[in-house]
């Protein structure tokens, strides 16, 4: 098994499930700012005043608050991103311990209400920029290459309520501004790129937040919403080319690979159109710069008719991205069958695979499947791929000599990496590869601090109690280890 020579290991974060000071240097609020803590039974929600009274609704990423409403924070509730891990204090501690053990990438996400407090103003907040500045050097005092994602899952929150989750295309300028602002300033100390996390979590969300029921009205808004979001980030590729040609710039996908449940060809033909619904249709409009084929077939579906103009095409075929980069927890299984054993985590929502074993938190652990991914990307696109997510979260308890073995993260890693030695082996131009929640954060799902990715323990608890102390864990010296041996030393 041999990774390349220069191969990106590293680990991944956002904004605001890391930072905190959520209304600190001039920052405004975010969708993520009034999303309350939740579990697994209990949903996040999403607080709000509707006609001057304080409601609530179950939040998903990137879901906006009902039309008419405006954020808001009710004082009883607990909000997590406010404190978060604190980062934002503690960033020049926390990327000496990344250095420790070795890493060359960071990925992390800016906090579009720190350059933008509301999102479409025209000058943007000096102490946002600043902030960044400060957490790029520090990254490269270490030789740890920044891989920044510009949008993940906190659009600022006026925006949100004035074009309603990007309902009105007067959002893709926003967006474009915003990239271009951070192109300009970062220009020499940042390389590597994303638009945005998991950009086909919108149709993925469908199948989850609407308790399966999903209306023609859902679909109609997803696909626009997507469309803007296609042609912001085409734009945004376009203009980090034009003003760094140096510029990476990829798009980043929620990888759930869908096997199908049974022979029956009605599964097979099932899988195959699920491939295309929650991955392909967002990845070939990104790399391939237009609309494939079985576009018009999802939106006859559903009755959707797209706002799409002719420069937005013209966008779409000019901003292709340089990358495919993609996060992967999980496969699923996609049936026309009645389903005894049902399994939901992440976005995946489908039969039990009893092939498979489940987390705490009803996530499938399958390697294969990140090879399978691999592949097909690869195969697909022959652009360079990074897997930008992956991770165990699990509950860690400190022994009585009072550090964490987490022997169970160290396997489900060290298999994951095999996993991508393979792919490597048959041929794929993998080229990074950075852990979900190196260091211990909020969760995106549930808002709990219990639910751990990290290499580094953080002391706090799902109510937002504890010191905020850093400890290594057993996986950090671990993975420090592969680092060094270039995932030889497993
Ligand atoms: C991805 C998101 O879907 O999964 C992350 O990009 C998220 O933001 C990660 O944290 C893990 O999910 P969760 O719900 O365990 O935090």
């Amino acid at each position: 098994m041999k990774f390349p020579k220069n191969f990106l290991w590293g680990g991944a974060t956002a904004a605001n499930q890391i930072e905190g000071a959520y209304n600190v240097d001039g920052k405004g609020l975010s969708v993520s700012d009034i999303t309350t803590a939740g579990d697994l039974k209990n949903p996040r929600m999403l607080t709000y005043k509707l006609n001057g009274k304080l409601q609530e609704k179950p939040a998903a990423p990137g879901a906006g608050i009902p039309a008419g409403s405006v954020g808001a924070i009710d004082p009883n509730k607990y909000y997590p991103s406010h404190v978060a891990i604190d980062f934002y204090h503690r960033y020049k501690d926390d990327i000496k311990m990344f250095a420790e053990m070795g890493f060359k990438t960071f990925r992390l996400s800016i906090a579009w209400t720190r350059i933008f407090p509301k999102g479409d103003e025209k000058e943007p907040n000096q102490a946002g920029l600043d902030f960044y500045r400060k957490v790029f050097e520090e990254c490269k005092k270490y030789n740890i290459e920044p891989l920044v994602t510009i949008s993940h899952y906190e659009d600022p929150l006026y925006l949100s309520e004035k074009y309603k989750d990007w309902s009105d295309r007067k959002m893709i300028d926003c967006y474009v501004h915003y990239a271009e602002t951070l192109f300009k300033e970062y220009k020499g100390l940042v390389k590597y790129w994303l638009t945005f996390n998991e950009i086909n979590s919108a149709l993925l969300m469908l199948g989850i937040s609407s308790g399966g029921k999903v209306t023609d009205a859902q679909y109609q808004h997803a696909y626009q919403k997507l469309h803007y979001q296609f042609v912001a980030s085409a734009r945004a590729v376009k203009l980090a080319h034009k003003i760094d040609p140096n510029y990476v710039v990829g798009n980043m996908i929620c990888g759930i690979v869908n096997y199908p449940m049974t022979p029956d060809p009605k599964d097979i033909l099932a899988n195959r159109h699920a491939w295309e619904k929650s991955i392909f249709y967002c990845g070939d409009v990104q790399c391939k710069g237009k609309y494939p084929t079985y576009a018009q077939r999802l939106w006859n579906e559903h009755n959707v008719h797209l706002d799409i103009t002719d420069q937005d095409k013209k966008d779409l075929a000019e901003g292709k991205v340089d990358m495919y980069t993609f996060s992967y927890y999980m496969s699923n299984l996609v049936t026309t069958h009645k389903v005894k054993d049902k399994m939901s985590g992440n976005f995946a929502a489908g039969a039990k695979n009893p092939y498979l074993n489940y987390s705490d938190w009803g996530w499938a652990t399958d390697p294969d499947g990140l090879q399978y991914f691999l592949e097909v990307i690869y195969d697909r696109y022959e652009l360079p791929v990074m897997v930008v997510e992956n991770g165990l979260g699990a509950v860690d308890k400190i022994s009585s000599d009072g550090k964490i073995h987490d022997d169970y993260r160290i396997d489900y890693l060290k298999q994951h990496i095999e996993a991508m030695g393979r792919a490597i082996a048959n041929g794929v131009d993998l080229i990074g590869y950075t852990t979900w929640g190196c260091i211990d954060l909020v969760s995106a799902g549930t808002g709990q601090m219990s639910k751990r990715y990290g290499f580094i323990y953080v002391d706090r608890d799902d109510k937002g109690n504890g010191t905020l102390d850093r400890m290594p864990k057993d996986s950090f010296y671990w993975y420090k280890k592969v680092i060094a041996s270039n995932g030889q030393d497993l």
